[in-house]
Order: C-alpha cells, then structure tokens, then sequence
C-alpha cells in the first residue's frame, strides 16, 4: 500500500480557522482595511492575455530587490513566505538533522522542518514572552542546520534586538538562520542588509500583512546571492502567480498607504492596551498588528471568543500554543474599528464576568 514517508506521517495537520469568516476579521492579522485602491485600479485592467500566459517573476523581483535596496540576485520572490519557510526547509534540512525554534510561534515552522525529517528543538520563550537569547545560544550544536524565527514574534508580538539576532547568526554559521520580517512594517528594525556579511543570514518580508494582499499569496526571500541559487533551482518557476505580479509594483508604490494603516494600527494598539490595563488583563507589549491577552482559563478564553463571534468580531483563541493557556490575539485594525472592537469587548468582559475576575485574582496574588 502506498504510504508517505515516516517523517510525513509524523507531521500534524494544520487547519487555520478560516470558514464562515464573517465580520470583523481580527483573527488572522491581516489588513483590516484591504489593499491600496492602486492595487484594485491594476486589478480592473487585466485582460485575458494577462492570465493565459505563464507568469515572468524576474522583472517584478528586480523591483522588490531595489525597493528593499538588494540586488536581483539577493532576492527570491515566493508564493507567500510560506513557500519560503519551505524552500528553506527543503534545502538545508536532512533527516536527522536540528531545526531550532522559540516557542510559541508561527506554527509553520514546525511542520516543514518535521516533514524535512529534522529533529525540531523547541526553545520556551523567557518570562513574559522574552526573548530567551542565552538558551538558544546554548542549544545550538553541531547538529543545527536551520534556525527559524518571527521578528515580531507571532502569536506574542514580542521582539528580539537586532545585536541579539546578528550574535545568533554569527554563532550559528554552519546553519541557515531565518528572520522572518513578516510585520516588519509595524516595528521598523531590520536585519535585511546584513546578508552580505553573513552568507547564512536569511530575511523574508511578506505582502500579506500590512500591503493587505494575503489573497495574492506574495513574500520576498532576501539573502546572499549563491544561497539564493541554490533555493531557485527547486523553486519552481511560476510559483508566483500572474494576477500577483502584476499588482505588486502597485502595492510597492503606494508607500501612503503602507504609512497611514500603520498609524491607525499604532493607534488602535495604544487604544486596546489602554482599555485591558485597568481591567487588569495581562497582555504583552506588541510591535506587530496585534495583540495577544491573557482572558482566564481556557474555558474563558473559548466562551470570550465565542462571544465576540456571535457580536461580529473574530479573534483567535491561542490557547493551544505553548505557553499561552487561556490566551486570545486580537488583530489591530483601524480606528474606527478599534472603538467598535473596544465596545464588543467591554460587553464580553461584563457578560463573562472577566476583568471582575481578573482583579480579585490579582487581589488574591
Ligand atoms: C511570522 C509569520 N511568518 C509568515 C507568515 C505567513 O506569511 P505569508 O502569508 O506571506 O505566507 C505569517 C502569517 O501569519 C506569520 O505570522
């Protein structure tokens, strides 16, 4: 009988939430608000021509390669930095080989170095989600051959400093080490530029996010140029759609856009945190599109998503991620949608009894 390999067999199987999404989609941290108009006016003008071709990626690389200040040859553009996890995955991971990461994070991490037969090792975030610098250091061997981590982190939304990162990467030279930008938008520090000094060095940024084109399935592999080769010659050709080449110089273009969501977002995270503080609901500083928050247990963070939902507004029960019981995400969206957002909760955390809760919890404590 035919049956995959034992290391796929292994693999979990990953269902994101994504049916009936209706309402206020704060659950997959995506643009609350949509693309750029300017994406939508390119949209409208293809033809027929435009979809019966196979898709030329090169000439549109070459123009995420110099808005991102890299050479052509320093960038590979993926179906999403999703291919890119894989791509990475596929090339430098052996069965038996360690593939390094700190949990919680983006889970897709963990199935492409499991389905590449690697050993996963999962190094636990520190005290309030804190980078754990000193044990990542330390389990680091001769074994390691890829290390992939979110700068914001996802589901945590905390942040790594740029020193501890390149130390990372220094130390780590015989393994690929994947920073993973995909709310670089929202943070503003950067490790793409330190390829050229360190050949193992790996960054993506994502289309997904901020530019709202999560649909179009876009992300951009940054690193040095004979890895990247390397990475072209099992990438096939035309992952990268028509319909999304043909938008992204758009997207690239409206950089207002790009700015004035990120100032909602900014605003709507101080707006959210100042409504969770006094109600004495943990949360943990974010430098992304969302926040994540400590509800209760894990029966009330379920009844509080559950809530929302039947008021319109998703949100992402985190529970299950290692360390985050009773743990919800919230996506940031725009103003507007925040003070809506901000009434539904307040009518959640009196329905379900939270922040009175929370605050004879933190009595007794
Ligand atoms: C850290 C991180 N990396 C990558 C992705 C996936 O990005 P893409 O849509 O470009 O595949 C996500 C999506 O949630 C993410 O949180």
């Amino acid at each position: 009988m035919l049956s995959a390999r034992s290391q796929v067999r292994r693999v979990p199987s990953y269902h994101p939430p994504l049916a009936g999404r209706d309402g206020l989609r704060l659950d997959f941290n995506e643009n609350t608000a949509g693309c750029s108009p300017r994406v939508l006016a390119r949209l409208r003008e293809l033809g027929p021509q435009d979809l019966a071709g196979y898709p030329e990626r090169e000439p549109i690389e070459a123009k995420v390669a110099t808005f991102l200040g890299a050479a052509p040859s320093e960038i590979l553009l993926t179906n999403g930095v999703d291919e890119a996890i894989h791509l990475l995955c596929q090339v430098y991971l052996a069965p038996g080989d360690e593939a390094l990461i700190v949990v919680p994070t983006y889970s897709m991490y963990r199935i492409y170095m499991m389905a590449a037969g690697a050993e996963v090792i999962s190094v636990p975030a520190g005290p309030g989600f804190q980078f754990p610098q000193k044990e990542v250091l330390r389990r680091i061997t001769s074994r390691t051959r890829l290390i992939a981590i979110a700068n914001p982190n996802n589901p945590t939304g905390t942040v790594a400093s740029p020193e501890q990162l390149q130390q990372i990467v220094q130390l780590a030279s015989d393994s690929a080490v994947l920073i993973d930008e995909a709310y670089f938008e929202f943070h503003g520090k950067t490790l793409l530029g330190a390829h050229r000094d360190f050949p193992n060095l790996f960054v993506t940024r994502t289309f997904s996010k901020v530019y709202g084109l999560a649909g179009l399935r876009v992300g951009a592999l940054a690193g040095n140029p004979e890895q990247i080769q390397v990475l072209r010659r099992v990438c096939s050709p035309y992952n990268v759609n028509a319909v999304a080449l043909a938008c992204l110089p758009a997207a690239l273009e409206d950089q207002d856009y790009i700015r004035s969501y990120v100032d909602e977002v900014r605003s709507s995270r101080i707006r959210l945190e100042q409504c969770l503080s006094p109600l004495g609901i943990s949360y943990w500083p974010s430098e992304a599109n969302f926040i994540l928050a400590r509800i209760g247990d894990v029966a009330m963070s379920a009844a509080f998503v559950e809530y929302m939902r039947s008021r319109g507004i998703l949100v992402r029960d985190r529970s299950s991620d290692p360390g985050c019981e009773g743990c919800v995400r919230i996506t940031l969206g725009t103003r507007e949608q925040t003070a809506y957002l901000l009434t539904v909760l307040q009518g959640a955390f009196d329905q379900l009894g939270i922040a009175q809760r929370q605050r004879e919890g933190a009595l007794e404590a």
